[in-house]
C-alpha cells in the first residue's frame, strides 16, 4: 500500500487546478440509467471512487467508456437490463446507493446491497427508503440487500424528508423524473452537487424546479434523452487547497475554484485571517499574518460549514492562535483524525461530537495513519506546516477522492512524494 511522505518546508506559492467534483460525478453517473440514450460527462475527476462507479454501472449492463485519460466519461444504458447492485461492488463505496432510484424508475424493480464507504458513522438508508415508498415503491431488506419494486411504476408524491440528506434527495429526484405526476420534495438538500445533477437531468428532458432551495418540484416525463454535461468544480477539493496556505503560508491560486460553492466556509476563513480574492480564472488565497486565529466551527447542511472540510479545518486549528471548538453535527464518529494529529503534537480534546483544539506553535512530523478520505488529507495539510518528516500510511482512502494530490501540492512548492510499499 502506498504512503505519502511530506517534509514541512514553509510557504507555498503557485497555481493548483481544481478538478470536477467527486460527489457530483458520483450522482451524475447513475443518471445514465434513466435513459436509453447516451450521457456524456466532461471535466470528470480521475479517482478510484469514479472507477468503482464505472464497475458498478457496467455490472448493471451499461456501457461506460473513459476518454482523455478519464476526464470524459461516455455512458450508454441502452442495453442495461440488470437490476441487481452486488455487495462486492457496493461495499466499497456508499455512493453506490445512488443507483437505487434510477433502477427503480427504469425497470420498476431494483435489488441494491446496503452500502459501505467511509467508516464515519452508521449512515443508514431509511430516508431514501421512505421517500421511494411514498412514491409507491415496496421495499424490504433481505440478506443485506434492499429489494424494491413497484406495481405500475412510481407515482408523484408530496414528500418531506426527516433530514435534508444529500443522497436521499438525489435518489428521489432521479426517481421522480420518470414517475407519473408531480413530486414535491420538501426539506430537500441544497448542496451544489444537487444543483449540478438537476442541471444535467434538465438537459436530458426532465422537468424540475427549485434546486438549490429546500423544496424541489419534479414533473414526471415519459422518457429522458441523451445529453453532455460538464461536472461542476469540486468545492471540497477547493476548500482543502485553500487551507494549505493557511497552514504553510504563501499565496496560492486555485484555477477553477468558485466562492459561490463554498457557503459559510469562506466566512470562517476570513475570521481566521485568510484573504480570498476572486480572479477571472479562480481564487487567490493568502494568509494575512504569521499565524491564523482560532475560530469555532459547527458542521451543517449547505450553505453551512461542510462536514467534508471539518478534518482539514481541525488541522489548521492545531497551530492557530487560541482555542477553537469544532462541533460535528452531520456524522457521528468523524474525529478519527484527532488521535493522529495528537501524534504530531496537537492539543485536542474530543468529547462526543465536540473537539476542543488548543493551538500550538508548531506540529512535529510523525508516522500517522489515514483513517478516512477527508482525514487523510487533513494529515497531509498538517504535515505541510510541521517540523520534519511526516509519513501518512494507508493512503488508499485519499485516492478515492483527491486527484494527484502529491503533484498538485508539489507544483506549489511542497515537499511531498508518494512511496510504494515495495520501494
Ligand atoms: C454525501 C456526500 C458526503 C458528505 C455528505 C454530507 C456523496 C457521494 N457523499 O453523503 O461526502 O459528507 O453528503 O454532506 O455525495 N442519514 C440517515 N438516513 C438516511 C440517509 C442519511 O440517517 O437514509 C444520515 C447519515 O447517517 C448522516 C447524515 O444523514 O449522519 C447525512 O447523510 P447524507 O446527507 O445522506 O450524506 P451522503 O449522501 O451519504
Amino acid at each position: 500500500m502506498d504512503k505519502i511522505v511530506v517534509r514541512g518546508n514553509g510557504p507555498l506559492n503557485g497555481k493548483i487546478s481544481i478538478s470536477g467534483a467527486k460527489n457530483a460525478c458520483l450522482t451524475l453517473m447513475p443518471a445514465t440509467l434513466l435513459s436509453e440514450e447516451p450521457l456524456t460527462l466532461t471535466n470528470a475527476p480521475r479517482l478510484s471512487d469514479i472507477r468503482t462507479m464505472t464497475t458498478l454501472l457496467r455490472s448493471l449492463g451499461a456501457e461506460v467508456q473513459t476518454m482523455q485519460e478519464g476526464k470524459v466519461i461516455a455512458m450508454s444504458s441502452h442495453d442495461a437490463d440488470n437490476h441487481v447492485a452486488d455487495y462486492d461492488i457496493v461495499r466499497k463505496m456508499r455512493a453506490s446507493n445512488l443507483v437505487l432510484g434510477p433502477l427503480l424508475a427504469r425497470h420498476g424493480h431494483a435489488v441494491v446491497s446496503l452500502p459501505g464507504g467511509c467508516s464515519i458513522g452508521a449512515r443508514p438508508m431509511d430516508i431514501h427508503v421512505s421517500a421511494l415508498e411514498a412514491m409507491g415503491a415496496e421495499i424490504e431488506l433481505k440478506d443485506g440487500y434492499l429489494h424494491a419494486k413497484t406495481s405500475g411504476g412510481l407515482k408523484g408524491a408530496d414528500i418531506t424528508l426527516r433530514f435534508a440528506s444529500v443522497g436521499a434527495t438525489e435518489n428521489t429526484v432521479m426517481a421522480a423524473t420518470l414517475a407519473k405526476g408531480t413530486t414535491v420534495l420538501r426539506n430537500a438538500a441544497r448542496e451544489p452537487e444537487i444543483v449540478d445533477l438537476v442541471e444535467c437531468l434538465r438537459k436530458m428532458g426532465a422537468e424540475i424546479e427549485g434546486e438549490g432551495t429546500d423544496t424541489i418540484t419534479i414533473q414526471g416525463v415519459d422518457r429522458l434523452h441523451g445529453a453532455t454535461h460538464p461536472v461542476v468544480a469540486d468545492r471540497i477539493e477547493t476548500g482543502t487547497y485553500m487551507l494549505a496556505p493557511a497552514i504553510a503560508g504563501g499565496e496560492v491560486e486555485l484555477i477553477g475554484g468558485r466562492i459561490d460553492l463554498l457557503g459559510a466556509f469562506c466566512e470562517k476563513l476570513d475570521a481566521c485571517g485568510i484573504d480570498v480574492t476572486e480572479t477571472p480564472t479562480g481564487l487567490i488565497v493568502r494568509r494575512r499574518n504569521g499565524r491564523v486565529n482560532a475560530v469555532n466551527v459547527v458542521t451543517e447542511i449547505f450553505p453551512g460549514f461542510p462536514t467534508d472540510l471539518q478534518a482539514q479545518m481541525m488541522a489548521v486549528m492545531c497551530t492557530a492562535e487560541g482555542v477553537s471548538v469544532l462541533e460535528e453535527r452531520i456524522f457521528e464518529n468523524r474525529f478519527m483524525h484527532a488521535p493522529e494529529l495528537i501524534r504530531m503534537g496537537a492539543h485536542i480534546d474530543v468529547h462526543g461530537g465536540t473537539a476542543t483544539v488548543t493551538g500550538v506553535d508548531k506540529l512535529k512530523g510523525a508516522q500517522v495513519m489515514a483513517t478516512d478520505l477527508r482525514a487523510s488529507v487533513s494529515l497531509i495539510l498538517a504535515a505541510l506546516g510541521a517540523e520534519g518528516e511526516t509519513v501518512v500510511n494507508r493512503v488508499y482512502h485519499l485516492d478515492r477522492g483527491y486527484e494527484r494530490v502529491e503533484d498538485k501540492l508539489s507544483a506549489v512548492g511542497a515537499h511531498i512524494e508518494r512511496v510504494s510499499e515495495d520501494e
